[in-house]
């Protein structure tokens, strides 16, 4: 079916993106996710990919895989909270909150629903987020849902994060301080100690987004609060499977009553 009128806005914005040099067509690529492979035909060395233990092709992940769809077939029929909570899940989740030296652990569809679905449920209106300008776009979006104050600070900079909790310190709204632990974009680390310090100071939630900081940063690929020693000292950390772990998937972890409090008013667990 070809675009109808009440498209032709849609027809009009890609115009533009052509016309702007900023269209663009998907890579397809033709084998495995690996070091040399194969897009649209051609060979490449392939410097893009967020597999970066190589886990997304590795025997062992595939046969478990395999073993588990045979196993307990290849869909939960419905979503965590009616009945589609499995064994696996609870197994995941426990294994995931002992790796990161926390109480417990929720896992998401993804990283993206794990962000959003965070900030979003737990801020409300008459509160404040303090948002590194090149945190990743889930996390805007989350801030966004939740329709708090939104406050941005310069890249990596504790300091004017510190003059923006300074200006609502008064304020009766509570504060949430989020960075990526390692910034999606290039590659760089936030300051989670220096920002994990000024929630202390200020009595902000500390939040990290360690989706590229898994496996990499830290004892074992801990992540970002392990490598910088501030295990007990940050209240939300996110990660996801897709990339490090080379799977699909997102996860929270925290105390046990922050992930109580996910299982119950997360919007992508609960719907
Ligand atoms: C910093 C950051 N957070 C979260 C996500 C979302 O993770 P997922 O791909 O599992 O949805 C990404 C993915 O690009 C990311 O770069």
């Amino acid at each position: 079916m070809s675009t109808r009128p009440q498209l032709a806005h849609l027809t009009a914005a890609l115009d533009e993106l052509r016309a702007n040099g900023t269209h663009f067509k998907l890579r397809i690529l033709d084998d495995q996710q690996a070091p040399v492979c194969h897009y649209d035909g051609r060979e490449v060395i392939n410097l893009a990919s967020n597999n970066y233990l190589g886990l997304a092709n590795d025997p062992r992940l595939i046969e478990a895989s395999i073993e588990a769809t045979r196993k307990f077939g290849v869909g939960s029929g419905a979503v965590r909270t009616i009945a589609g909570t499995m064994r696996i899940h609870m197994e995941l989740e426990e294994r995931i909150a002992r790796f990161k030296n926390v109480e417990a652990c929720v896992v998401f569809q993804s990283g993206f629903t794990a962000n959003a679905g965070t900030v979003s449920s737990i801020l409300g209106k008459e509160d404040f987020i303090l948002s590194d300008e090149l945190n990743h776009a889930s996390i805007i979006d989350g801030a966004r849902l939740s329709r708090a104050k939104i406050k941005v600070f310069l890249h990596k900079d504790a300091a004017h994060c510190e003059e923006l909790l300074k200006e609502i310190e008064n304020e009766p709204g509570k504060k949430l301080i989020i960075t990526d632990g390692v910034f999606s974009m290039d590659g760089d680390i936030g300051p989670v100690d220096k920002l994990a310090a000024l929630a202390e100071k200020y009595g902000a939630i500390m939040m990290v987004d360690d989706a590229h900081a898994s496996g990499v940063l830290g004892r074992n690929g801990r992540g970002s609060v392990d490598h910088f020693g501030m295990h007990g000292k940050v209240d939300v950390q996110v990660g996801t499977l897709s990339k490090a772990i080379g799977a699909l998937g997102g996860y929270v972890c925290g105390s046990r009553d922050l992930i109580d409090y996910l299982y119950h008013r997360a919007r992508p667990c609960l719907f």
